[in-house]
């Protein structure tokens, strides 16, 4: 957990260095729960949808299938390792309908909306993938991503849940530097209409959970 700025500091070297293999990882082992989470997105063509984080833009792919390349994805991470990969990406994909920014998750809020590159925007849907599970600010953080949504527009949650301890959770806990016992959808569940979750994914640890901004 990056409870401290020491933590927040040490995970950020950590997840510069994981960049490197990090696909390898995440592209397998989330594949289904992904898949899944990002179909709840319910893109439209010429949407803007938000990532955060959006590590190494391993979803932005999947966006952009949705999207056929129109709107805007924006995807917010705090460690530059991990944001150069999905910079790579982009210019190896020649995706021009994607901006990332190096910035902490905890500052995307209805003042860094305003100020976004000048640009009225509306936010349609936002993606929350494997980062509540590492931020202590994570009730605060569901609550500024939806408040900067539009009304209607869509939220997706995809992280991990053990109710008991494990080696499993352990072991998940030491190699993402969070938490797997954070009740991240039920607080989710009382802030949107249309909830739903399914926990069925990797045997049971991870959690898919949306619902929409009521209007
Ligand atoms: C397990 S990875 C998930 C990345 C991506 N969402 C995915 O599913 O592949 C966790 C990410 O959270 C990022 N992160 C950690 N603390 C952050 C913060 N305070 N603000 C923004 N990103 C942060 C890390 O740099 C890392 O890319």
């Amino acid at each position: 957990m990056y409870g401290t700025k020491k933590n927040q500091e040490k995970a950020i070297r950590y997840y510069n260095k994981l960049s490197v293999i990090y696909d390898y990882i995440s592209n397998w082992y989330y594949k289904k729960a992904r898949n899944y989470a990002i179909k709840e997105l319910e893109l439209k063509n010429g949407q803007t949808v938000l990532n955060v984080p959006c590590g190494t833009g391993v979803n932005f792919k999947y966006f952009n299938e949705y999207l056929n390349n129109s709107g805007h994805i924006i995807g917010i991470d705090l460690s530059s390792g991990m944001l150069g990969k999905a910079r790579q990406k982009i210019e190896k994909n020649g995706w021009k309908n994607i901006e990332t920014e190096l910035n902490n998750a905890t500052k995307i809020n209805q003042k860094w909306l305003e100020g976004y590159r000048n640009e009225k925007i509306a936010v349609d849907a936002i993606f929350c993938d494997l980062g509540l599970s590492g931020l202590p600010e994570w009730r605060n953080i569901i609550d500024n991503m939806i408040s900067i949504l539009k009304p209607k527009g869509r939220i997706v949650i995809l992280d991990w849940y053990l109710e008991k301890p494990s080696f499993r959770g352990d072991f998940v806990k030491w190699i993402g530097k969070g938490e797997v016992d954070r009740p991240i959808w039920q607080y989710l569940q009382n802030k949107v209409s249309d909830f739903k979750v399914d926990y069925s994914f990797n045997y049971g640890g991870v959690f898919v959970a949306s619902g929409s901004k009521p209007s």
